[in-house]
């Protein structure tokens, strides 16, 4: 475990995440000297680092920051001094625990040096007391995994220390940081989802002596911020920074001097308590969780049924300046809505920009539906005063019809737009959307016909949450039951076996032949053994594989010699989402949800575009990212790495992801799918919630992710969905993914999956039952067992081809084929590491 920091105590490296399940993960970085290395450092220490990476990530993270409250404090004045308070103006956190941002990053700012080389000026005498405090109290990081720290002690403040900087400076910035991960959620205790006693004696102390205070809150999660309101006036301004990468705190910076004016928005709600989300009394459970809130997650839920919980609404966000916002066009054509508004810059001093958010009302029909939803989103250029920019939201009505996954419209198992006004509100947050555009429909309308996939268990019946109206016509809380699965999975597996290919022994077709159009992929893999075949079905073993780059998190695709004799590359993945994890130096980015925050998909196209160059540079094939699972819950430990708790939001931030990354010719690997919501007991928990949920929350940000971007490859979650751990999720791989969805490229599983036999096949069990559904790859291929992974492959696929029942030829062939179908679409360099 490595913490280090120069000796001027300017900024820091990172504290490293320490030996993951799978062994030692950790890397040794070394220190570095000054602020004015930074520059220099990127070429120094490993030529590959690109300074304009860097500079992009600075800005994705500038355009994440939100600013939640101003009453004019911000931005900084340049002559006045600032006092900091706070001892994460030096133990920055630039980002969440676990694989997600285990990157050996050469630097980190933090904000202490980060303002001042942004011309802040910082207070030095009070720098100074925190800077040596600080330096005497490193945080304290043991080292276990998912026993990382929630925040770092703070430094207790002596008045004399607050009074005395209240004579140097009239401003005071009061920074706040919390982190969560990988199997460490946020808690609701104090130092997590709540204040410490320390920080709020700060918090005191701070804005009794000063008349202009600014919040800065550096996590990945939401934290409570019910208590900013007992402060009044005295909080003049609140920043969420979120966890900005290694440049994150320049990001700030740039913030509170007023080089940029702030533009992120919330992806999430903010409540005033955690009791109010409407899935607190069923998330942590470690054995199931019933998502009885079923459609109703974040701002669905609060904005229908209880406005008043909110303390900051879903899609809010301020600027330095003003904006207006009008309709100048709307109309629908070929089934399309298309919105035109005008954003004007109001204001006098800042230039900004400004999102148009789009939301829609559907008829309260047969099937609930929230007040609000988000339809579609666009953001301005950078507008001067005065001046005006005409955006344009378009979305396809069909992508706004709902699912009935119990009949109740008549048409079970079918996506439906029901009959009446679907009423369109523009405006710049949930909240203060208004008005603007009416689609009437004069009856139901069958958008698409499906077959139920993935319901709730009859074994466990629940209910979930629908929307009824009262007496005077106001929507209130009911639930009824949800609809349980009727369909026979044996029956609808033994009805879609593949066909086999006639194997034909080896012919001499190498894949660089189907790669180059003089041989078909059937008959490349025609050529394969059983064993090769089920080669192609996992990793090489371990992680750090010798196939790989060092570091690497596995290699797939030409694990064995016969299959890189057949010019079957070996495909070489590494953690994402927030950097490349390898042994060399890598990136740090902006976390998942300051992306999300930055509502501006074609910055984040930019940004992943040059981080899949570093890819390139450090050997890296598939990038295991994005991750996208939904903010159910605020306390989720991974919630930095995802984006939003809105499915739009996350699958279009997901797409530019993905578009960025492969559009060097690279592989994206969306994760988890699906419905992975949280950390407690990860790999055994079992989310359990109706198939409408399922599919119109959990899932559409997969399925506009592919739509949008056709990711190469994919990764299953480690949870169960309705009692099926989705490693073994036939309907959701097979039905849903494959079949509705037009999927066709290389499911992997996450790192290891729990052992279990196929209930409908009892021949099948492990890699076999997981083969059948299409998750064709086991990463990173070994075996785990009660003493943790192990080094060797397993034999169940074989074992199961033997027998009477067992996996069929076609299938080991089909799996095969959607993993030859990423390695055909990487570069086909087969370079010294073959
Ligand atoms: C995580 C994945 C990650 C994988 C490889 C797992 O523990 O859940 O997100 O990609 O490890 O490091």
């Amino acid at each position: 475990m490595a913490y280090l920091w120069n000796r001027s105590h300017d900024w820091i490296l990172m504290p490293l995440s320490p030996a993951i399940e799978s062994g030692d993960r950790s890397h040794s970085v070394a220190p570095v000297e000054s602020v004015a290395q930074i520059s220099t450092l990127l070429l120094d220490t490993d030529p590959t680092l690109d300074p304009a990476l860097a500079a992009l990530a600075r800005e994705a993270a500038t355009e994440g920051v939100v600013l939640l409250a101003n009453d004019g404090t911000l931005p900084l004045g340049g002559e006045q001094a600032v006092a900091v308070f706070g001892r994460v103006q030096i133990d920055w956190f630039a980002v969440g625990y676990g694989s997600g941002g285990d990157v050996k990053v050469p630097y980190i700012w933090n904000l202490l040096s980060a303002l001042r080389d942004a011309g802040v000026r910082v207070d030095d005498d009070l720098a100074a007391v925190y800077s040596a405090w600080s330096a005497e109290n490193r945080p304290k990081l043991d080292g276990t995994w998912g026993q990382w720290p929630h925040h770092f002690a703070e430094m207790p403040l002596a008045s004399e220390v607050v009074s005395a900087a209240a004579s140097r400076a009239r401003t005071a910035v009061v920074v706040l940081g919390r982190a969560a991960g990988e199997a460490r959620e946020s808690t609701l205790e104090d130092g997590s989802f709540h204040l410490t006693a320390d920080e709020r004696a700060m918090l005191d102390a701070v804005t009794s002596a000063f008349a202009r205070t600014v919040v800065v809150i550096d996590a990945g999660n939401v934290m409570d911020l019910s208590w900013v309101a007992g402060y009044g006036e005295r909080i003049g301004s609140v920043l969420y920074a979120w966890q900005g990468g290694m440049e994150g705190a320049r990001a700030v910076a740039a913030v509170l001097s007023g080089e940029v004016s702030p533009s992120g928005k919330l992806t999430d709600t903010i409540a005033w308590s955690y009791a109010d989300y409407p899935s607190a009394e069923n998330f942590g459970d470690p054995d199931h969780n019933h998502y009885r809130e079923d459609i109703f997650v974040g701002y669905r839920y609060f904005e229908t049924f209880a406005p008043d919980k909110v303390q900051y609404p879903f899609g809010f966000g301020l600027g330095y300046s003003t904006f207006a916002v009008a309709v100048v066009d709307a109309a629908t054509d070929a089934g399309r809505v298309r919105i035109v508004a005008e954003v004007t810059n109001t204001g006098a001093e800042h230039a900004g920009k400004e999102t148009v958010q789009v939301y829609v009302a559907s008829p309260q029909g047969a099937l609930s539906q929230p007040v609000r939803r988000l339809a579609g989103f666009a953001k301005t250029g950078l507008l001067a005063p005065g001046e005006s920019e005409r955006v344009t939201v378009e979305f396809a009505l069909d992508d706004l019809a709902s699912y009935d996954d119990s009949g109740v419209t008549g048409h079970r198992s079918a996506w439906v737009l029901e009959a009446g006004d679907h009423v369109f509100h523009v405006g710049t947050d949930v909240r203060s959307a208004a008005p603007a555009f009416t689609v009437t429909l004069p009856e139901l309308q069958v958008v698409r016909e499906v077959t139920e996939a993935a319901a709730a268990s009859p074994a466990h019946p629940f209910t979930r949450m629908v929307r009824r109206a009262d007496a005077d016509g106001a929507a209130v809380v009911a639930y009824e039951d949800v609809p349980t699965a009727t369909v026979s999975r044996r029956e609808r597996i033994l009805d879609t076996l593949p066909a086999e290919i006639t194997p034909t022994g080896d012919l001499g077709i190498r894949l660089d032949d189907v790669a180059a159009g003089a041989a078909s992929l059937d008959a490349f893999v025609a050529q394969l053994s059983v064993e090769e075949l089920s080669l192609l079905a996992r990793g090489d073993v371990t992680m750090h594989s010798p196939l790989g780059v060092p570091g690497n998190a596995g290699v797939l695709g030409g694990v064995s010699e016969s299959l890189r004799e057949k010019g079957v590359r070996p495909v070489t993945t590494t953690d994402g989402p927030s950097g490349i994890r390898v042994s060399a130096y890598a990136s740090l980015l902006p976390c998942g949800t300051a992306l999300a925050s930055t509502w501006n998909p074609a910055l984040v196209r930019e940004l992943t575009a040059r981080h899949g160059e570093e890819m390139v540079r450090k050997g890296s094939d598939v990038l295991l990212s994005p991750g996208m699972n939904i903010h159910r819950d605020p306390l989720c430990g991974r919630n930095f790495e995802y984006f939003s708790e809105d499915p739009l939001v996350t699958g279009l931030t997901a797409a530019a992801v993905v578009q960025g990354v492969q559009s060097v010719g690279v592989a994206a690997c969306p994760k988890h799918f699906a419905v992975n919501n949280q950390e407690t007991n990860r790999t055994r928990n079992d989310s359990r919630l109706s198939e409408r949920a399922l599919r119109e929350i959990y899932l559409r940000g997969f399925e506009l992710c592919l739509r949008e971007a056709s990711p190469r490859a994919l990764m299953t979650s480690y949870n169960k969905v309705n009692g099926v751990w989705s490693h073994y999720h036939h309907d959701l791989v097979t039905t849903i993914l494959r079949g509705e969805w037009g999927y066709e490229g290389a499911v992997i599983t996450d790192w290891w999956m729990e052992d279990a036999v196929d209930p409908d096949f009892p021949a099948l069990a492990d890699n076999a039952y997981r083969v059948r559904a299409q998750v064709d790859v086991l990463m990173p291929g070994g075996v785990k067992t009660d003493e943790g992974p192990q080094a060797y492959a397993d034999e169940t696929i074989l074992a199961s081809f033997a027998q009477e029942g067992g996996i069929t030829l076609g299938e080991l062939q089909r799996t095969a084929r959607n993993v030859l179908r990423l390695v055909l679409a990487l570069a086909p360099v087969v370079d010294a590491r073959a």
